[in-house]
């Protein structure tokens, strides 16, 4: 299969966590017998500084004809006082609304040999997080109208769905939660937001749909509070734009390290853009220090959704896995252990693939 991809590596410690990722990307293709073909495009603050805009029309462009779209991270405080139209995150919101990708996976686990990096050790609760965030991308408060009074104080975001928008989102959620342990919890704020009863109705019409699927519905408070209490409840969880923000920052850090969290951002004909959950990181950017596998896992998010080829995005969780049995750890995780570099980790991973 050729595997047609745009890679934005963007700012800080973007670049230097998608050349590690591309790497497995290669291995990967040698070892399945792939053809890897990469159009390299700016977006972020790199943009801006060679082109006087934060998303470039021919970034979008080369986004819009690959397969699915690698991106680092965007931002950093060079470019932290340009206005807000201007500023290197409206590349992503940019790239997702001119992509159409209204679906944002974003998984949380354990991993095994991790278990005592999670804040929540002392409870044992960290055993056996592993759910999935799946969040709605493109509507919401985030593309709402923002208004400022003419004397500038007082201010408006409009917190806007329709039944369609969330209708998609909720068959997303159904579809994954059936490859998974088949639960959906809806997190909503119900109790004050109009959007939000909508968002129950239309979610409970789509669950007749799928009768296999338990559904619960949750207020985002709560969900805010059980996610800490006892996350091995969570298999999915179906959310709106913000909350959905908020909560998958919660969810990444109860399994003890941002690090090593991926994501996919989706439309329903599979094409996506998949990135680490974490930022630019810009105060450690070119040491070679930072963990290049939140990257490494969203390439296996992207073979498995975007590609459809399992046993790739397998054998890429496989050697991660292994890589940390075998005791390699980034700063990140290393706690008061030793620390490998970002291209060693990126190697250990690599040689785990190609046995
Ligand atoms: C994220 C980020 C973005 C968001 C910012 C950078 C606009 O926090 O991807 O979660 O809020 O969506
Ligand atoms: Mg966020």
């Amino acid at each position: 299969m050729k595997l047609r991809i745009a890679v934005v590596a963007g700012d800080g410690i973007g670049p230097e966590i998608v050349t590690e990722a591309l790497k497995v990307m290669e291995t990967v293709c040698k070892r399945f017998g792939h053809l890897l073909s990469l159009d390299r495009r700016l977006a972020g603050g790199c943009a801006y500084d060679v082109f006087g805009q934060c998303l470039p029309d021919e970034t979008l462009e080369a986004c819009r004809s690959a397969d699915a779209v690698l991106l680092g991270a965007v931002g950093g405080p060079r470019w932290d006082g340009l206005p807000g139209a201007e500023r290197p995150e409206r590349a992503l919101l940019g790239l997702r609304a001119g992509l159409g990708l209204f679906c944002n996976l974003r998984p949380a686990k354990v991993w095994k040999a991790l278990e005592g990096c999670s804040p929540l050790k002392e409870t044992h609760t960290a055993s056996g997080i592993d759910l999935l965030v799946v969040r709605e991308l493109t509507g919401g408060i985030y593309f709402g109208e923002h208004r400022r009074s003419a004397d500038g104080r007082a201010a408006t975001d409009v917190m806007a769905y329709s039944a369609a928008e969330v209708e998609r989102i909720a068959r997303m959620a159904f579809d994954g939660a059936m490859g998974r342990r088949r639960k959906v919890t809806s997190v909503d704020k119900a109790n004050v937001l109009e959007t939000s009863r909508l968002w129950r109705e239309i979610v409970d019409a789509v669950a007749h749909d799928y009768p296999e699927v338990e559904l619960n519905h949750m207020y985002v408070d709560n969900a805010a509070m059980q996610l800490v209490r006892a996350p091995a409840q969570f298999d999915v969880l179906l959310t709106e734009n913000m909350f959905g923000d908020i909560l998958s920052d919660e969810a990444s850090q109860i399994t003890g390290s941002i690090g090593m969290l991926p994501s996919a951002s989706m439309r329903a004909d599979g094409f996506g853009m998949y990135e680490p959950i974490h930022g630019s990181a810009p105060d450690i950017a070119g040491k070679g220090v930072s963990n290049p596998l939140a990257t490494i896992l969203s390439v296996a998010m992207m073979l498995r959704h975007t590609f459809g080829l399992s046993a790739e995005a397998d054998a890429v969780e496989r050697a991660v896995g292994q890589a940390l049995d075998d005791g390699f750890r980034t700063a990140d995780i290393a706690g008061s252990g030793s620390a490998v570099s970002t291209a060693a980790m990126g190697r250990a991973v690599c040689d785990r693939i190609a046995r």
